[in-house]
């Protein structure tokens, strides 16, 4: 069992599969400084189902597959059924704009689960933030999921300027369909050009929400990075994942592996120890995976809660957020 010092049982590894994207948003990719790791340097698909089997051995039962975006990777298809293979709930986040590529193969994999990134309902803004022209493909294939049973979440990073005017537009869209959209506190990351001005609160969201629709709170889940709402007779809900102002630490289940093999014990700051090349080097990866839970902090969510309008981003040494996987 993963258990780290403040008594917090780690069941869900999230693994980066690639660092590279079809997309380019700018907050999550630092586009003029961005180089791809070269292939020698990312996991192989042996690599990383062997070191996923090391983690379900030591009791993680859901594995995330990220990127980058997920699905750009060639060998995603083994990947997934290998894990998926290991017994533990298997589930993916991605841009959505390769989905239907892949829908069948989720099925079959037994993925019930898909989390899409999508920050806004208009075509024009879309092609601005992720400067590709990509917004029917991607709403094609969230209705798509839909239609085959999927539990969807919709990710909108809510950034100054720009989720004011989609806020009640997302939660329109939850009415009918049983879309459960959760929109982001914005956070630093190497590269992203961070500044408090661009965080808009929880808290300033859901007063906009609340200027026009009537709001109940759902119950959240101890592990639960969103805190849940819903227009009642609506068919999806909306949810705020608050690192920012109301960090959720306290009950962190989460380790991260990187497309380079890193482990990362959190989001933020820079602990990784480096578990591929131990495992290229025929050491063995066990201890390490012990050392790195065992220097993880109790808390580097809001970190800026105090005052987070003070935070400077370039102190927070870090990745970029596409090097992590979210
Ligand atoms: P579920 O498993 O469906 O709850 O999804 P998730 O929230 O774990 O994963 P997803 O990839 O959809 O991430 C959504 C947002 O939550 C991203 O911005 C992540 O960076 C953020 N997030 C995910 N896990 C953590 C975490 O452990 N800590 C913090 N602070 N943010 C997280
Ligand atoms: N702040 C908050 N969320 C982010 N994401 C990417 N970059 C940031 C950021 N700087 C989100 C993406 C994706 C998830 C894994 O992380 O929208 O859905
Ligand atoms: Fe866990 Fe770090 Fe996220 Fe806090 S910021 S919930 S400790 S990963």
């Amino acid at each position: 069992m993963l258990k780290d010092n403040f008594g917090r049982i780690h069941d869900y590894l999230r693994i980066s599969l690639t660092d590279n994207c079809n997309f380019r948003c700018s907050y999550c990719m630092p586009v003029e400084e961005m180089e791809w790791m070269p292939s020698s340097k990312l996991m192989s698909k042996e690599e990383i189902l062997k070191l996923a089997e090391v983690f379900v051995g030591l009791g993680i039962n859901k594995i995330r597959l990220t990127g980058g975006e997920p699905l750009v990777r060639k060998e995603f298809p083994e990947i997934l059924e290998g894990i998926a293979k290991m017994g533990v709930e298997t589930t993916l986040t991605t841009n959505g704009v390769l989905i239907h590529k892949h829908v069948e193969q989720l099925k079959s994999a037994g993925v019930r689960s898909v989390n899409v990134s999508l920050d806004t309902l208009n075509r024009e803004k879309f092609q601005k933030l992720t400067r590709r022209d990509q917004f029917d493909k991607v709403w094609e294939n969230i209705n798509l999921l839909l239609e085959e049973g999927f539990r969807v979440k919709v990710n909108a990073v809510a950034l100054h300027g720009l989720i004011e005017d989609e806020l009640c537009g997302f939660v329109r869209a939850t009415e009918k369909l049983p879309l459960h959209v959760r929109f982001i506190e914005f956070m630093p990351f190497a590269g992203n050009h961070w500044s408090s001005k661009q965080v808009v609160t929880a808290n300033q969201m859901l007063e906009l929400v609340k200027a026009e629709f009537p709001v109940i709170k759902l119950e959240d889940l101890k592990h639960d990075t969103a805190k849940k709402y819903q227009v009642p007779g609506f068919a999806g809900t909306f949810a705020f994942i608050t690192t920012m102002s109301e960090h959720f630490c306290s009950n962190c289940n989460r380790l991260r592996l990187t497309a380079d093999g890193k482990i990362k014990n959190c989001l933020f700051g820079k602990d990784e120890l480096d578990l591929l090349t131990a495992l290229r080097s025929g050491q063995e990866v066990v201890s390490l995976i012990e050392q790195s839970l065992s220097k993880k902090h109790a808390a580097l969510g809001g970190q800026f809660t105090a005052d987070y309008k003070k935070a400077d981003p370039d102190k927070m040494e870090n990745r970029s957020m596409i090097t992590i996987g979210g």
